[in-house]
């Protein structure tokens, strides 16, 4: 059983893997024995613990930094990884985010724009270099990080943000049309978990309020995301693939 999820030798790239639920998952994936890709956009010192935590584990890493929202820089990380570590068996599209709240009736193009530019586009630029490399391992995982909201749509204001991820969604099962048998391609759909993400587009009253909406009553830990992703990319998930697994404590059931 535990050689199901031994993943020594095997490197991936973890896209936003210097913060929050991108670091829970870098260090799993380390943990487990994967050489790691910690990219990173403005969190130079958070990738740079994420990369001391690595090597503490005993594993290796390297930083990758990139505006993934520019094809040349998104191109950048995988061939960056790919001189390192000479291959790639595992890419998880984890860096995302809302950019800023709005009505879809006052949401300006550019901001939508860019709202897609950083949770879909960057995602299908990262994903289009790595599929070769991950093609010649003829056992690749590629785990895409959506969001509850793509189920009950984007309350708040965050419209653009569930419109943006609902297309990550239908992008990875395309993938796992596409790219099978080859690459096996699966999303992560985290309910509220307490990150960065939170501070920033949730007042502290709101999360309260979220405890309660959740059967488990509480909110979930990056380390819960990062352990479903870990299943995913492991031999434990080898007939496993366009799904789409809920981590939310029971908030929302389909
Ligand atoms: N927390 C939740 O409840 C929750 C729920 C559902 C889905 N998610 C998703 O989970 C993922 C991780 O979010 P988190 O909660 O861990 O929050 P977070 O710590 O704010 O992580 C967001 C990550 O995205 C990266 N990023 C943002 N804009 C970027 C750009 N233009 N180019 C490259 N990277 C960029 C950030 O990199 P830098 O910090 O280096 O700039 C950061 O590492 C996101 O896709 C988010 O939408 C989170």
């Amino acid at each position: 059983m535990k050689d199901l999820f031994n993943l020594s030798g095997k490197v991936a790239l973890v896209t936003g893997g210097g913060t929050g639920i991108g670091k829970a998952i870098a260090i799993a994936l380390a943990r487990y024995g994967a050489k790691i890709g910690i990219h990173y956009h403005s969190s130079k010192s958070d990738a740079e613990q994420t990369l001391v935590e690595i090597e503490m584990l005993g594993s290796k890493g390297i930083l990758l930094q990139a505006d993934l929202t520019v094809e040349d820089q998104a191109n950048s990380i995988v061939d960056k990884l790919i001189s390192e570590f000479g291959r790639l068996d595992i890419l998880v599209n984890n860096a995302g985010s809302p950019v800023k709240r709005s009505k879809i009736e006052e949401c300006p193009v550019e901001l939508w724009k860019n709202v897609f530019d950083v949770n879909m586009t960057s995602a299908f630029m990262v994903t289009k270099r790595a599929i070769p490399h991950l093609r010649k391992t003829k056992n690749g995982s590629i785990v895409n990080i959506i969001s509850l909201s793509v189920q009950t749509g984007g309350a708040n204001g965050a419209g653009p943000y569930a419109a943006a991820k609902g297309a990550l969604l239908v992008f990875t099962r395309t993938l796992a049309r596409e790219l099978a048998p080859e690459i096996r391609t699966n999303a992560v759909c985290p309910g509220v978990i307490e990150t960065r993400h939170h501070e920033m587009f949730s007042t502290p009253e709101r999360m309260q309020e979220y405890k309660m909406e959740t059967p488990l009553g509480r909110n979930g830990k990056s380390e819960e995301v990062a352990s479903t992703v870990l299943y995913l990319v492991s031999n434990a998930a080898s007939f496993v693939n366009g799904a789409l697994i809920d981590v939310n404590g029971g908030r929302f059931l389909r």
